[in-house]
């Protein structure tokens, strides 16, 4: 029951007022119609559920007895409600007996349903919220599993991506208000990762670290690249590697632990290494990082801050992802031992205290999977915006309410933290997903960029309310 309590809460407004039309309707239209339409569609033709005409039917033959069950109990992992609280038996026998009436019909196809069901470009857009004065566009479409980013000094942005294996060049437009897609390499293994260093673009895959020299030259003749010398683990698990280049001219690169907990401390993994730009003299900076998916410089103190994703199967709610920041070489972080500076692994944590790790600068929540972060240092967004940080959270995947998913603001004293704010809401939709934010990036003209690699989008926000 309380798995389903959870479901019904995940699914959100829409399902509480359904629930409460239920019982005014009599008919077992009426009934459909208050209860099912919006997910299943008004003539059984599909939406977010499936088809209820003729399909391949998922829980067993559509017969009324069979479908008594599948209503009553739902499938709460699949956003398919439990009817038998909100609905009573005799209502759902009606449903049943309705349903199996028209399972055997030949309804407009699924995909084409799914298809209406997109929201539109304005739908899309006017369903972010941001704070006043900002507002918010597409960018770039079409960029699939667009992961982190990097803009060059000509206004060229370069994105990385996950199963697509590409990498992309946006090149803006004439108007600069938008940009086309170009892909400058495919093939590739999870290249998520993307920096610029001295004119070159450096992509981190998997098992490797490759290079295109002269980049803003060469992005449009599917350019040939070097691979560089390096030797880290490549284990699949974590193993998708964001790389940065930092002030001093150096490459930071981390290796995630190969598994959602272990011990780690005597292995290569969960640390974060830095190194020459040919790949000489890697060393370890930081240890005890699970698994962190991007990272920025401050832009005055030019310390290492990072995003950390904590371990899963503790439950909902802990333990907490986390904003880090390094501030001496070789500084431990607490993986495997203590989770969210405050929580001591039930397995690891053993005979260690969390005093004896550095703790995160902010706790960011369970589950929310911070990605990519970057301090805001443009002249667009009003003052208080200038040296804090926007956050990426990608959202949960295995949390029976689904959290993050959003971009956040996080402002800074020193290294202490002040506030911990939304920024922009709304991919996140009731229970429907409409984008997940990777990574956040800022163009020139102070605006800022956050990909989304559940659409393949990137969109761009801009501040006017002087
Ligand atoms: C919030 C969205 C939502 C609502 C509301 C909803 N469903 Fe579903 N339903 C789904 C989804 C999603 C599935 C597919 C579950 C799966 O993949 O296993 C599903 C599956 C089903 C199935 C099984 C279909 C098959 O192929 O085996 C039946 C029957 C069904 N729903 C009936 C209903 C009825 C009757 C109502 C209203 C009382 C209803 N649903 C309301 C989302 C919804």
């Amino acid at each position: 029951m309380h798995k389903i309590a959870l479901q019904a809460a995940a699914i959100g407004i829409a399902f509480a007022s359904f629930a409460a039309q239920a019982a005014p309707a009599q008919t077992a239209e009426q009934l459909y119609q208050a209860n099912c339409a919006a997910c299943h569609g008004v003539k059984l033709e599909g939406a977010v559920g499936p088809t209820l005409g003729q399909h391949a039917w998922i829980h067993g033959a559509p017969t009324k007895a069979n479908l008594i069950k599948v209503i009553s109990k739902g499938v709460p992992e699949k956003n398919m409600p439990a009817w038998s609280p909100a609905l009573s038996t005799q209502q759902i026998e009606l449903l049943a007996g309705y349903i199996a009436a028209n399972a055997g019909k030949k309804l407009a196809a699924a995909p084409a349903a799914a298809a209406a069901a997109k929201p539109a470009a304005g739908d899309l857009l006017s369903g972010f919220k941001l704070p006043k004065g900002f507002r918010i566009s597409v960018y770039a479409e079409g960029a699939t599993t667009a992961r982190s980013m990097v803009v060059s000094d000509s206004g060229i942005v370069y994105v990385g991506s996950r199963k697509a294996g590409k990498v992309y060049a946006l090149v803006p437009r004439a108007d600069k208000q938008s940009a086309e897609v170009v892909t400058i390499a495919e093939g590739l293994e999870n290249p998520i990762g993307v920096t610029l260093l001295n004119g070159a673009l450096y992509v981190g895959e998997i098992g490797r670290v490759i290079r295109f020299d002269n980049i803003d030259k060469r992005y449009a003749q599917k350019p040939s690249y070097e691979v560089v010398k390096v030797s880290l683990p490549n284990d699949k698990w974590h193993g998708e590697k964001v790389i940065k280049a930092s002030p001093d001219g150096k490459l930071y690169i981390p290796v995630g632990a190969p598994c959602n907990i272990c011990d780690t401390d005597d292995t290569k993994s969960a640390k974060i290494y830095r190194m020459n730009a040919d790949g000489s003299q890697l060393e370890e900076v930081a240890r005890g990082v699970r698994n962190t998916v991007g990272f920025d410089f401050h832009p005055t103190t030019r310390q290492l801050w990072f995003t950390d994703n904590g371990r899963d199967e503790m439950g909902d709610n802990t333990p907490s992802c986390e904003l880090n920041v390094l501030t001496k070489f070789g500084q431990h972080f607490g993986f495997p031992y203590c989770h969210g500076g405050a929580v001591p692994d039930p397995q690891f944590g053993k005979g260690r205290t969390c005093e004896e790790f550095v703790e995160p600068v902010a706790k960011l929540g369970p589950h929310v999977a911070p990605l990519g972060l970057s301090f805001y240092t443009g002249k667009q967004f009003p003052e208080a915006y200038r040296n804090n940080i926007f956050v990426a959270e990608h959202g949960s995947w295995n949390r029976s309410t689904k959290i993050g998913y959003t971009v956040r603001f996080i402002t800074l004293y020193g290294n202490k933290l002040v506030s911990d704010t939304s920024f922009i809401d709304g991919f996140l939709r009731g229970d429907e997903v409409i984008g997940r934010p990777v990574d956040v990036a800022q163009l020139a003209d102070g605006s800022l960029l956050i990909s989304d690699d559940y659409a393949g989008r990137i969109f761009r926000v801009t501040y006017d309310g002087k």
